[in-house]
């Protein structure tokens, strides 16, 4: 039960973030873009979102803290070893989110305070900031799953498979090879001599070095934040279909400008996703190996029916993927029943896996059609495609969330890949009253954090927030006409 709080926390914080990472990146690059293509209503619409993000800035935080505490209340073990390879970039964490709460809302405050040049550098520094949060954070959880020291064990020549194994660095600078049964027994008996491997190993690296040199770090935090712009955009998308139904026709061209830009920035963002996630299962298939047998499914005494089943789509899809994790369609995926029973995957990752990429190319392929009827035909899109958008909020979160399934659950039984297992790294005993109370906060927020996304998106889909921009336009230049006639009067 403990477990499980803690996963809905971290999954309510994600869901909220994306849009923090995302809305930012949007709001700033459409300012840039507006200052370029003098377009007024690029610029409109980063400030309406800016007026928005404020506020998921604060609801993520929030969340963001209550997931905190769930990792330090429910994974004790997990924080203990974190703590020997991992602190210098927690630590680094803390400084990224000062950076990002000094320049968003300064950035938010400043809008026509000051001049754009300097507003727009203030956007990419708190862009920036909330980027290198998402390194630091996205970076712990990839050493997860390719802890220090992690060996390629896979030949898919052969198909032959081998358990996790480690080279670790001794103090006096030896190279100690490893494998999971070898580092299991000696957390057990000598849990001292592992930790002074364990931190031996990560100086060599370096505190910092060993959050880029790690394998799959920067793939999967480049993932991980073009995710958060994806979920954004497709969300935005899906607002402004809302939308334009249901304005005057003279702020309709508000929201087809907004449509063209983000179907434009769609496009872009989804192929750069689909190259990264390819390299992402490049890592995960060299290092992972029983992750990979998972996510293909590669089991067959199991009784079920896998995509290479599919008659047609079955074999071109398996050809495809293999050629494209080892370079030949002749080479052999990791047979699941090779794997040791106690190390294997649960096999539902098959299927969350390959309902997001579905999910993901369907997306892709509609924006596509939109981008037609938009840029092609000079035309909105006809009833039944803006009515498909209306799905894009929800089905975008369900595309990253099963993303994130398919990298949590598909590296079970482990918490640190080969290292430590989820029963070790969790609370376990009695949930004694002081948790229950905790728990029972935890709650109240997080569902307020659910309830605050509805809120947000209709927020976002208002007149009033038009209104509110227009208001002040006006307020500003009448102080200015203001300032000016009383500088005349003076002069
Ligand atoms: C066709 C394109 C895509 C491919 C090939 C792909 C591939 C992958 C792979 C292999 C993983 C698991 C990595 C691991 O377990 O270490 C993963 C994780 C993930 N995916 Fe994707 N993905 C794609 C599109 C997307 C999209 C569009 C989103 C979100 C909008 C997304 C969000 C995520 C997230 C949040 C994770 C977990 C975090 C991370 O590993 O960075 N993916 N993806």
């Amino acid at each position: 039960m403990l477990r499980a709080f803690s996963e809905f926390g971290i999954t309510v914080h994600w869901i909220i973030l994306q849009y923090s990472i995302g809305i930012w990146t949007i709001a700033v690059t459409l300012e840039i873009l507006a200052r370029v293509k003098k377009q007024e209503n690029y610029l409109k619409m980063a400030r309406s979102l800016s007026k928005v993000a404020i506020i998921i800035f604060a609801v993520g935080a929030a969340t963001g803290t209550m997931a905190e505490f769930g990792l330090l209340l429910f994974w004790p073990g997990f924080l203990e070893l974190v703590g020997i390879f991992f602190f210098a970039p927690l630590y680094i964490e803390v400084f990224a989110f000062f950076a990002e709460v000094i320049f968003v809302y300064l950035y938010h405050y400043t809008w026509k305070k000051v001049g754009p040049k300097f507003h727009i550098f203030l956007g990419v520094m708190a862009v920036g900031g909330l980027i290198l949060s998402g390194l630091m954070i996205v970076s712990a959880n990839t050493l997860m799953s390719f802890p220090p020291g992690i060996q390629e064990t896979y030949n898919p020549t052969t198909g032959e498979y081998q358990s996790p194994s480690y080279i670790y660095t001794a103090p006096n600078g030896t190279e100690i090879p490893l494998n999971s049964t070898q580092i299991q027994n000696m957390i057990e008996s000598d849990p001292e001599q592992y930790n002074e491997l364990l931190e031996a190993t990560v100086m060599k690296e370096g505190v910092i070095g060993i959050v880029f040199k790690t394998p799959g770090a920067i793939t999967s935090f480049m993932h991980a934040i073009v995710a958060a712009i994806l979920t954004s955009i497709f969300t935005l998308i899906g607002v402004y279909a809302h939308r334009i139904k249901r304005v005057k026709e003279e702020k309709k061209e508000y929201y087809r400008d907004g449509m063209k830009i983000l179907v434009i920035l769609g496009i872009i963002y989804s192929t750069i996703q689909g190259i990264i996630g390819h390299f992402m299962a490049d890592e995960v298939a060299r290092f992972n190996p029983e992750k990979l047998a998972a996510m293909e499914g590669t089991c067959t005494v199991c009784g079920i029916i896998t995509i290479s089943d599919i008659p047609i789509l079955g074999p071109i899809t398996e050809a495809t993927v293999k050629f494209l994790a080892y370079g030949s369609i002749d080479a052999f995926f990791p047979s699941y029943m090779d794997i040791p029973e106690e190390y294997r995957p649960p096999l539902i990752i098959h299927y969350i896996y390959y309902t997001k990429i579905g999910m993901m190319m369907s997306l892709f392929a509609s924006l596509l059609l939109i981008a037609y009827f938009l840029f092609y035909k000079k035309q909105d899109t006809p009833e039944w495609v803006r009515k498909g958008m209306l799905g894009y909020p929800v089905s975008i979160q369900v595309v990253s969330i099963f993303g994130w399934m398919t990298r949590e659950i598909g590296r079970k039984p482990w918490t640190i890949f080969g290292v430590l297992t989820v029963e070790d790294a969790a609370r376990d005993g009695p949930v004694s009253t002081g948790i229950i109370i905790l728990l029972t906060v935890y709650i109240l927020v997080i569902s307020f954090g659910l309830w605050f996304i509805v809120w947000f998106l209709n927020r976002l889909s208002s007149d009033e927030l038009l209104d509110e921009i227009e208001e002040e336009d006006m307020k500003i230049a009448d102080t200015e006409k203001s300032d000016k006639s009383i500088e005349e009067e003076n002069t």
